[in-house]
């Protein structure tokens, strides 16, 4: 499909594309803006992907309950984040200064999961409000949505110290809070945000190079989510060459958001 150029809608779109890409200055006299440009077409529904086992015997909370149980007995968001918080089967938990949770609107149809707080998160306790996070917040308004009508976590819950990557079992532990997560919010839509977050929800060993751009079905107890992987900000801001696949990933996730 053609973009039409003179609709101030689209012109409004690309100005968001431009936005995200951290351009924030007009030079005068520039060429080829209005040259025609194609919209990417919605994906097709992609084969579902096994089921995420989730681990039963992993880590251990106060009394012997295991991670799957408490995350098992959570029957609403909030019960999930006090049983987030008292969980203490994640060594990060010790250094850190809150649990990190979640930020948004728990009632939109897009999830986005991203890897583990930062030194800011950390501080307020909100996931992505960080250097990463800004750009993040730039992605999401260049489709149109914010914190209003998107839901964000991360795969851990508590800042790693040095803000070092979490290893496959610092993961893993954390894993029944994030998959009861995904069940209780029940989006229409997953995004792993970053290698380490597709990794673990798509539990492949492949990189986000490879995973970005496609879909896969993500079964969480027994429901299947559409879901996909977009680079994460922090990769993009020392990458930002990378943006333009980001621009269309997020394209398709806002097709996919629309498609009926
Ligand atoms: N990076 C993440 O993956 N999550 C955050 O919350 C912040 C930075």
């Amino acid at each position: 499909m053609a973009l039409d150029l003179n609709d101030p809608a689209t012109l409004r779109w690309y100005l968001a594309w431009y936005l995200m890409a951290g351009v924030d200055e007009a030079i005068d006299g520039p060429v080829g803006r209005r040259q025609p440009a194609t919209l990417p077409t919605v994906p097709a529904p992609a084969m579902p992907a096994p089921a995420m086992p989730v681990p039963t015997d992993r880590a251990v909370a106060p009394g012997g309950t295991t991670a799957a149980e408490m995350a098992a007995a959570c029957r609403t968001l909030d019960e999930l984040r006090a049983a987030v918080e008292r969980f203490e089967g994640c060594a990060f938990k010790a250094a850190a200064t809150t649990t990190v949770f979640a930020d948004g609107n728990p009632a939109a149809p897009l999830m986005l999961i991203g890897e583990a707080p930062g030194r800011e998160e950390d501080l307020e306790g909100l996931p992505f409000v960080g250097r990463s996070g800004q750009l993040l917040d730039r992605m999401l308004a260049a489709i149109g949505r914010d914190r209003g009508s998107a839901y964000i976590t991360n795969v851990i819950f508590w800042r790693p110290p040095e803000n070092r990557s979490p290893s496959d079992d610092e993961v893993l532990a954390c894993q029944p809070f994030v998959l009861r997560h995904i069940a209780l919010v029940n989006p229409q839509v997953v995004v792993a945000v970053g290698g380490i977050a597709a990794k673990a929800l798509f539990r492949t060993t492949q990189g986000i190079t490879r995973l970005r751009g496609q879909w896969q079905g993500l079964v969480v107890e027994g429901h299947t989510y559409p879901a996909t992987a977009l680079f994460h900000p922090a990769y993009l801001l020392r990458s930002p060459q990378h943006k333009r696949e980001a621009w269309r990933d997020l394209l398709a996730i806002r097709a996919r958001l629309e498609a009926p």
